[in-house]
């Protein structure tokens, strides 16, 4: 599982999902309640960017149609969407977060 620099740890804002690269794939880097979660940027119900939606009880938004995705799993709350979004394991080292999208979670 390789692990890449994703961003630094002090860029991101408490509840404010950062989107980045990784191997060409879209990620969402969110900081909440002390943690910080990977998620396929995304959404699994149509190509909606989900860091442009918005954190809440470790779950983020989808703002087209309003799916929650719960950061830690991936799966979505409530309708439409119904399939999960891919999570990635997160590692912080100093300031930097490390994001592995080698091995789906
Ligand atoms: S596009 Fe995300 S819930 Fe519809």
């Amino acid at each position: 599982m390789a692990f890449v620099r994703a961003c630094g740890l002090s860029e991101l804002e408490e509840d404010t999902p950062k989107r980045v690269e990784l191997d060409g794939t879209p990620v969402s880097v969110v900081r909440t309640e002390g943690e910080v979660f990977a998620i396929h940027d995304i959404c699994s119900h149509a190509n909606v960017s989900l860091s442009e939606g918005e954190v809440e009880d470790c779950q983020i938004e989808c703002w087209l149609h309003g799916s929650s995705f719960d950061l830690r799993t991936g799966k979505p709350s409530g309708l439409p969407a119904t399939r999960p979004v891919p999570v990635y394991p997160v590692k912080i080292e100093g300031d930097d977060v490390l994001v592995s999208v080698t091995q789906e979670s």
